[in-house]
């Protein structure tokens, strides 16, 4: 069985990624009503990864018999009202989930609980590379937001992007 503290905190973890995920599809509403459907398109994929961090976190717990307790999901409350606040957002948002995630490692270390440890291991470095993109889309629309035929082009690179399923496989 898993420490208390350490369940409770992976536990909770479901729960933030899913609404991590809610927040996401309020970006791709956003963008979709702006009519950037390459940004729309690129929230979307985030939404579908933050599904697939909750069914990890999910999927943990039960393959080290804990019980998982689903709780309700936040509404994303926030009013956009430009795309680079959506962005500085999604950044403000990636670093409250490390946060979060060095506060479940931090529950584990104290407890030498060195599976519970490697398995963060992946979102270690899962939050690190998210962090970097959320700070490439603020340094791109810096460079070129202002400009409408750079932000074309810019929708249409992030058009692009394009879903795969995460490298964490869990037996
Ligand atoms: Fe699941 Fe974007 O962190």
């Amino acid at each position: 069985m898993l420490n208390k503290k350490v369940s409770d905190l992976l536990n909770q973890q479901i729960n933030k990624e899913l609404y991590s995920a809610y927040l996401y599809l309020d970006m791709n509403n956003y963008f979709q009503s702006r009519g950037l459907n390459g940004f729309a398109n690129w929230y979307m994929i985030q939404a579908q990864e933050e599904r697939d961090h909750a069914m990890l976190f999910y999927q943990y717990m039960q393959n080290n018999d804990c019980t998982v307790t689903l709780d309700a999901i936040a509404k994303p409350d926030k009013t956009f009202t430009s795309d680079m606040e959506v962005l500085k957002e999604g950044l403000a948002h990636e670093e409250y989930v490390t946060s979060l995630i060095n506060d479940i490692y931090a529950a584990a270390y104290e407890v030498k609980d060195f599976r519970t440890m490697q398995f963060l291991d992946w979102f270690i470095k899962e939050q690190g590379e998210e962090e970097t993109n959320a700070r490439d889309m603020i340094t791109k629309m810096e460079l070129f937001g202002n400009d409408p035929k750079s932000l074309y082009m810019l929708n249409q690179e992030l058009a692009g992007r394009t879903y795969s399923a995460p490298s964490l496989v869990l037996d």
